[in-house]
């Protein structure tokens, strides 16, 4: 059989393959900045287990000395067993503190696994209705959409994302209480939740910082709620953003694609 002869490649195959090049150089430089964000994130991650660690344990190293002082002194002292219970007590509190702020890191650190399938938002407010405590002063007023499309999410990752937000909201109200308002609704495209509360909301200057991981303006906060609910929610194709009036409250709304069918 004679040879095939090679035929030169016309101008759209050639527009086509530089195409298909500038496509797979677009994507490496897209993984490789993805990558580089990730690592930059372990970083600050880093930084914040030792500053979040450090406070506790000097604590935990001050009792110590203490009790040290405090056994020195059994003999003469005949109330020293009331303080070295109390000693222990606060011991055990701050080695508590050291293992929650251990365990949000991981939890933030660990790589999920994503199981998107058709969820019904409305259940899954209802679900965290039923076990929300809140304090007196602050009420719960749910606007449901009756017969909203199910959302293509991973069922866990959204309640977790929804207690991280209705944890915020309350914390933000606990003080001077308010209402915690939870909505869902479909804008045809996307299926919507919102966590909205009556609380100081977010100042401005604050807006670009409280997706950061390890920032907190919390005396107890880690700082790891929102980044985690934005991890959760991208790693789900979703978006999370907010709407905040400085002393009118602030709204978070998350959202995600429509399950097919
Ligand atoms: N609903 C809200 N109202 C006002 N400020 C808020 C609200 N939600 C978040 N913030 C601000 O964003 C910061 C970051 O929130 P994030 O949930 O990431 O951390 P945190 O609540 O401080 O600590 P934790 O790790 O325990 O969640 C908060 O410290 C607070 O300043
Ligand atoms: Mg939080």
């Amino acid at each position: 059989m004679p040879a095939e002869a090679t035929q030169p490649a016309t101008v759209p195959e050639q527009l086509e393959r530089q195409l298909r090049e500038t496509q797979a150089a677009l994507e490496q430089a897209r993984a490789e900045l993805q990558q580089r964000e990730r690592l930059a994130l372990a970083g600050q991650i880093v930084m914040g287990i030792g500053h979040e660690l450090r406070e506790p344990l000097s604590v935990i190293s001050n009792l110590v000395y203490c009790l040290r002082l405090a056994c020195g002194e059994r003999e003469a002292a005949p109330g020293t067993a009331v303080t070295l219970q109390r000693y222990l007590d606060c011991i055990e509190e701050q080695v508590l503190e050291a293992d929650r702020v251990i365990t949000g890191l991981l939890e933030y650190a660990r790589t999920y696994e994503v199981r998107r399938q058709a969820v019904d938002l409305n259940g899954v407010v209802e679900g965290r209705a039923g076990t929300l405590r809140l304090p007196n002063n602050i009420r719960l007023a749910k606007q449901l959409t009756p017969g909203l499309p199910a959302a293509l999410a991973d069922p866990l990752h959204v309640e977790r994302v929804l207690h991280n937000l209705t944890v915020n909201a309350i914390e933000s109200m606990r003080a001077d209480g308010g209402e915690l308002r939870l909505a869902t609704f479909s804008t045809g495209e996307a299926v919507v939740l919102e966590v909205a509360d009556t609380g100081p909301g977010i100042p401005p200057e604050l807006a670009d910082k409280v997706f950061d991981p390890m920032f907190s303006t919390r005396p107890a906060g880690m700082g790891l709620g929102l980044a985690l609910c934005r991890q959760l929610v991208e790693a789900n194709q979703g978006s999370i953003g907010f709407r905040s009036t400085p002393g009118c409250g602030a709204a978070f709304r998350v959202s995600f694609s429509l399950a097919a069918g």
